[in-house]
């Protein structure tokens, strides 16, 4: 079953029937203000920090039927009566002529037809402000008069989230509303918990003027709340009490009374929801946005952005799936998990101190560095500076208070307090940004440490490129008894962690890409002085690695203190893990047979038709000294499931490798546009990518969840544009490098590289997957396969001839 289809031509993905296995959700405003807006119009929105800074109460464990948030009821009147609706479906989830939630980048747009009314909401936040805006329009689509009424109604939590499920005797007590009624017949609510009253309050208001209002929860559900959101008491009566609150549940609701609208008609209002530090500050802007045609102008230039951000790079391929994620859904993801990390998704639930994971982001930001390079090399300098003196990295930071953290290792005395893999993802991040901007002084720019042998503050500072070093420094120092990385508390797989001393092959691989990029580097800058040290270290670790890691017919993934490897025949369950397989080749350790043996084993043990699994066979029952992965039953998650991160890791090797077919099946079988007729079985969101799908160890096989927040689409992203569709920023041009399925005649691509415009044909007379015979630049053919970088603002036709030879 369907439950939606894409409008390619307006960036949407468009649902239409309300009842998705689970709630499917679009992002709005940044972190700075902003969250997220489910499909039935509930939203979770909050100002700086999810944590400590909330405004609205959305509670994503409660059933899908529930309130969550914010809601709109729309009443029609008739013979004494009113008939409450629910324009978004929920929570009054009337019988609908038509419903239909239009994602778009930047905005939620619900239309719905019930009962006669035609009710379209817009919900979105301006670039420049910060305020949630409503743009709702209710029309009369009957063929008789209706007297109709509007309640817009958002419920408030406490602004430090936690409490507000942690604390029912303080948090009830603090929490005040009180109205400011204006002479236009507009009325502001505002609200806040007592503390806050002289310094940052809540304020939700309307466009149009109100007659009465409500702020207790109690009051607006009646009957001591026994009364439901589905049908609230309130909405019986002709008016509301006008009620501030001087405690407990606080809500803002707005009763806009239409009265007569004749067949045909509408109404339109604005709904504002914001915080701000005064009623005073708040004014301009709510009579900033009070204005339909402000409203208007700014939603367009929310468009305009998007449009750019998106033709920055379009691709044309023979598979309209690859082509609907690349050019529009993909790169929407990437902005998203570059700006939110894993801070606040349905699944992550911003509670606590995890704020942005400098893994994570160091992997995220790879996936925006051609169409947002600013933003990049601000958050490059944000994840450089929570890094330790002696090179490893903190785990996770809070990005309004740059207090960082190391993660679940603080929480076991018996663990290295470090993650093997945090401080060496810096070296391609940054590397990965001078090839797309060719910004080579960011490497000059002076970052400062986060910790100097323990304590805070005063850390010294040092460059860019000395933190990279540091980096290196510090896997190289911290090598085990075979000679290859210690694992730390984790390295990329969070919930293997095995004792103090054990080995990551994951780690060594990491290592070995990070020295490849540095000496490239340090060869490009002329800065030599260092690359012959870092040639002598990846060859070591090279030789090691090959030495000890190849288990016959695969790589081990680890090697426990004792020596027992892990990711091996000799084990019963997780005898093969597929980052062992696929980064010896990303790296450059593994020789061709291995590479290829390597990757042919993970395709028969590993791959299913939904993806490929990240290890085989899954635990079966709870092992301590094995760590996190033996919590979850075999198929899920990290222990044996299909985890999405991973899957392009094993696209990019197959392409190294020539195998373009393998790669495009590989990148097809996780495309969530391909899921569009499977949603009963894969449950989540079509249009951005989940973190993981339940395995076939698994009874549910195929769920996916955990959508959105997930590194699977910076590196999906890489892996369909700079590897399958091989256009590949480098020191010295743009490379075109290939590696497509066979059957394939050619694709195009339009992108921009450093400020000048290419329009790369690529032909396949062939049917190879991979191989340039032929580059022809503006009419003239040029050697190899980098097309020079050409003057900023001028537009160059490539066409590129693939062939055997
Ligand atoms: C999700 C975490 O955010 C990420 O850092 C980790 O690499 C994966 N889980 C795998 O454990």
């Amino acid at each position: 079953m369907t439950y939606g289809y894409f409008d390619d031509k307006n960036f949407e993905y468009v649902i239409t029937n309300p009842k998705t296995p689970v709630k499917w959700i679009n992002y709005i405003g940044t972190i700075a203000f902003g969250g997220f807006v489910d499909h039935t119009g509930g939203a979770l929105i909050c100002k700086g920090d999810p944590a400590l800074n909330r405004i609205t109460r959305y509670i994503p464990q409660l059933p899908s039927s529930e309130f969550k948030g914010t809601t709109l009821y729309v009443r029609i009147s008739g013979n004494g009566q009113y008939q409450v609706i629910s324009p978004y479906f929920v929570p009054s989830l009337n019988p609908y002529d038509r419903y239909e939630c239009h994602v778009g980048p930047g905005y939620s747009k619900i239309v719905s037809e019930i009962a006669g009314v035609r009710t379209e909401t817009t919900i979105f936040v301006p670039f420049n402000d910060h305020i949630e805006i409503r743009d709702i329009r209710i029309t009369n689509i009957d063929t008789k008069e209706m007297f109709l009424d509007a309640i817009p109604v958002n419920e408030y939590t406490h602004p430090d989230a936690l409490k507000q499920f942690t604390n029912a005797d303080w948090v009830p007590q603090t929490m005040q509303s009180r109205a400011i009624r204006e002479d236009s017949g507009t009325c502001i609510l505002i609200q806040y918990p007592f503390m806050f009253r002289d310094i940052k309050i809540n304020f939700f208001t309307s466009s149009h003027p109100v007659s009465s209002f409500e702020t207790d929860r109690s009051l607006f559900l009646g009957d001591h709340e026994y009364g439901t959101w589905a049908n609230p008491q309130a909405l019986a009566g002709d008016e509301l009490s006008c009620c501030e609150a001087n405690r407990g549940d606080n809500l803002a609701a707005l009763m806009h009374r239409f009265g007569s609208v004749a067949p045909g008609e509408s109404r339109r209002f604005i709904t504002l929801l914001g915080q701000v530090e005064s009623i005073t500050a708040a004014m301009p802007i709510i009579e900033k946005y009070r204005n339909h045609a402000t409203v208007d102008s700014a939603f367009e230039d929310m468009r305009m952005f998007w449009k750019n951000h998106f033709e920055k790079m379009q691709v044309s391929t023979p598979d309209a799936d690859m082509n609907r994620m690349l050019n529009i859904h993909n790169p929407r993801q990437c902005y998203i998990t570059k700006n939110w990390s894993r801070y606040l998704s349905l699944y992550q639930l911003g509670f606590g101190a995890r704020g942005i994971g400098v893994r994570d982001s160091s992997q995220d930001v790879l996936g925006v560095m051609d169409r947002i390079p600013a933003e990049s090399r601000d958050l490059l300098k944000k994840l450089l500076s929570v890094q330790n003196t002696n090179g490893s990295s903190m785990h996770q930071f809070n990005p309004v208070t740059m207090i960082a953290n190391e993660g679940d290792s603080r929480e076991r005395e018996d663990h290295p307090h470090y993650y093997g893999d945090d401080h060496l993802w810096a070296i391609p991040a940054v590397t990965s940004y001078i090839k797309e901007t060719g910004d080579i002084d960011f490497l000059d720019e002076n970052i400062p440490f986060y910790n100097d042998n323990g304590k805070n503050g005063n850390n010294g500072i040092d460059t860019v490129l000395d933190h990279m070093q540091r980096a290196l420094a510090f896997t190289n120092a911290n090598i085990g008894a075979h000679g290859l990385p210690l694992l730390g508390f984790a390295d990329w797989n969070d919930t293997i962690n095995l004792a103090k001393g054990a080995e990551s092959m994951f780690i060594a691989c990491l290592y070995g890409l990070a020295l490849t990029e540095m000496i490239e580097l340090l060869d490009f800058c002329g800065r030599n002085n260092y690359a012959h040290y870092y040639r002598n270290d990846f060859n070591a670790i090279k030789r090691v690695f090959n030495k000890c890691a190849w288990d016959g017919e695969w790589y081990v993934r680890y090697f426990d203190v004792d020596g027992t490897p892990l990711g091996s025949n000799l084990n019963e369950h997780g005898k093969i893990y597929v980052n062992a397989q696929s980064w010896p080749v990303i790296a450059g350790f593994a020789e061709d047979h291995r590479g290829r043996k390597a990757l042919d084993s993970a395709y028969k043990l590993l791959n299913t038709k939904n993806g490929i699994k990240l290890s085989a066979p899954g635990f079966n029952g709870f092992a301590p000294n094995k760590g996190g992965i033996t919590t979850y039953p075999p198929g899920a998650k990290e222990n044996g499931g299909i985890f999405l991160h991973t899957n392009p890791w094993m696209m990019i090797a197959e392409t190294i490798m020539g195998n373009g077919d393998r790669a495009f099946e590989y990148y097809t079988q996780i495309n969530p546009a391909a899921k569009n007729d499977k949603i009963d079985e894969y449950e989540c969101e079509p249009y951005v990518y989940a973190q993981n799908i339940l395995a076939d160890e698994h009874p549910q096989f195929g769920l996916g969840r955990n959508s959105w927040l997930s590194g699977t689409a910076s590196w999906a992203y890489q892996a369909g544009t700079r590897y399958i569709l091989g256009i590949r920023p480098e020191y010295q041009g743009l490379t075109v490098d290939p590696c497509i399925p066979k059957q394939w005649d050619g694709f195009t691509v339009n992108r921009r590289f450093r400020g000048a415009h290419y329009t790369i044909e690529v032909i396949n007379p062939d049917h190879v997957s991979k191989g340039v015979t032929l580059i022809v630049v503006d009419g003239k053919q040029i050697s190899g396969k980098i097309i020079p970088i050409l003057d900023a603002e001028s537009s160059h036709e490539v066409k590129v001839i693939l062939g055997a030879g």
